[in-house]
């Protein structure tokens, strides 16, 4: 090991080879959703990607088991985008999207509109999840004020929801630690149905339950509580991701589209996770045939090179917004960097990758052996469920007793040890590899998922 990696350091490629931190070279940085003081006594370090793979900055190589946080779907290192960006960044760095335009905005929202499920052909572009989840509830609300219908303003999300961390978001979700200290602070007029997980009925089950459905009767409970008049819309993720990847039961998201018709409330699907081929389609409406009225993205959209996120809205709910006078904003709503040109030369090159390579589909073929690859670590020590659709998968742990999410933690944390990275929620260990993944992958994967939670105890 080299001399101590100081602050004015860390930027120097020479020096990425350093894992001797000087004291104070890691405080500044306040990580997200991360236990800070854990991490900075031993930090995790990632310092070069390609393919399925990062390496460490000792030059450890780690597989990758959710595609850095579910978003580098065409693997790591693709130079397509790198060289697009560049270019882009070359020819002009920024153009507003206010009252102004550049082409690659147009280019890249007709492209994506063409992918969409039918009619969800209006794109409205953010810079993350979280931007489109709190734009998807404004749109909603703001249509039913266009239709004249002002007082539809509440929003129904769901146990264990997870939308990103906008005010909107952490109101419409269901995770209850990102919701305490702010909970005093909501949206008003908020409700949730209840979570699909039910080890009872459903554990171990390959793909999507059989056990379920009827929980999506509950919408109808909650209209009659509040009044169809009031409710804007409800806000589901297809499959949730963040909660430990809970499965939507068979007919469940069928009925909930039902009861929404029925009641002219909006239906949003958050595909931020699902979204760009995870689920074997490029979106998971299109492989459960459930088309909401809202769809919202990030993360694969780029393949995670250059944050975006893009709002799907149906014709229907973009027209009731294009009346009145014609010289007046029609959407009182947009970020500064918007289909910032940048991210759209990332997001056009990654749509050219995605088709090319087949990759929105290439899930729906390799999901058999990735299931029955997932399945072989039931009945591991502490297993209580094993979870998959697509290229998705999750193990449940049974809580250490009073001490919830340190066996899983301690299980990521050993996995990484051994090369692979795995995501830690709760008592869950979450999968969710780059679309490329190769079988001999699935079996490194496994393989060390299985010795790591038979050593831990
Ligand atoms: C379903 C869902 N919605 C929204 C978000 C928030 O996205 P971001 O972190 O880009 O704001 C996430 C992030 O994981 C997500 O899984």
């Amino acid at each position: 090991m080299n001399a101590k990696l100081s602050p004015g350091l860390l930027h120097d490629p020479a020096a990425r080879e350093h894992t001797d931190f000087a004291p104070g070279t890691l405080d500044a940085f306040w990580m997200p959703f991360t236990a800070n003081r854990q991490f900075k006594s031993k930090p995790r370090l990632l310092a070069r990607a390609e393919g399925m793979h990062y390496w460490t900055p000792e030059g450890r190589q780690v597989i990758d088991g959710v595609a850095g946080l579910w978003c580098v779907n065409a693997g790591h290192g693709r130079r397509e985008i790198a060289a697009a960006v560049a270019a882009q960044l070359t020819t002009m760095e920024y153009a507003p999207t206010f009252q102004m335009g550049h082409p690659l905005a147009f280019e890249l929202a007709h492209r994506l509109a063409e992918l969409a499920p039918p009619g969800l052909d209006r794109v409205f572009f953010t810079n993350s999840g979280s931007e489109s989840v709190d734009t998807a509830l404004k749109i909603a609300i703001a249509y039913q004020r266009v239709r004249g219908l002002s007082g539809k303003t509440r929003l129904i999300g769901r146990e264990k929801g997870y939308h990103g961390v906008g005010f909107g978001g952490v109101s419409v979700g269901g995770m209850v630690n990102n919701r305490k200290a702010f909970s005093s602070v909501m949206l008003p007029g908020v409700d949730h149905l209840p979570h699909t997980l039910d080890l009872e009925h459903n554990a171990f089950t390959r793909g999507l339950p059989h056990w379920g459905a009827h929980l999506a009767n509950e919408l109808e409970r909650l209209i009659a509580l509040h009044d169809a008049a009031t409710i804007a819309a409800v806000i589901v993720e297809p499959i949730s991701g963040s909660a430990g990847v809970i499965l939507p039961p068979l007919g469940y998201l069928q009925r909930l589209r039902e009861i929404c018709d029925k009641n002219d409330i909006l239906l949003i699907f958050d595909e931020v996770i699902t979204g760009f081929g995870r689920t074997g389609k490029a979106f998971a409406a299109q492989t459960f045939e459930v088309t909401p009225d809202l769809m919202t993205t990030a993360k694969g959209l780029t393949n995670g090179a250059i944050p975006m996120g893009a709002v799907f809205a149906h014709r229907k709910v973009h027209d009731a917004f294009m009346q009145g006078p014609e010289h007046l904003v029609e959407l009182f709503h947009g970020y500064t960097y918007s289909a910032h040109p940048a991210a759209c030369a990332a997001a056009l090159a990654t749509l050219d990758i995605y088709a090319k390579e087949d990759l929105l589909t290439r899930a729906a073929g390799i999901a058999p052996l990735w299931e029955n690859a997932v399945h072989t670590l039931e009945g591991l020590p502490h297993v209580i469920d094993v979870r998959n659709f697509g290229l998705i998968g999750a193990v449940e742990l049974e809580p250490r007793p009073g001490k919830p999410g340190t066996r899983a933690f301690d299980v990521f944390l050993e996995c990484f040890e051994r090369g692979v990275m795995v995501r830690q929620t709760g008592d869950t260990i979450a999968l969710s590899p780059p679309l490329i993944i190769e079988p001999a992958h699935i079996t490194q994967i496994v393989a060390v998922l299985d010795e790591v939670i038979r050593a831990t105890a």
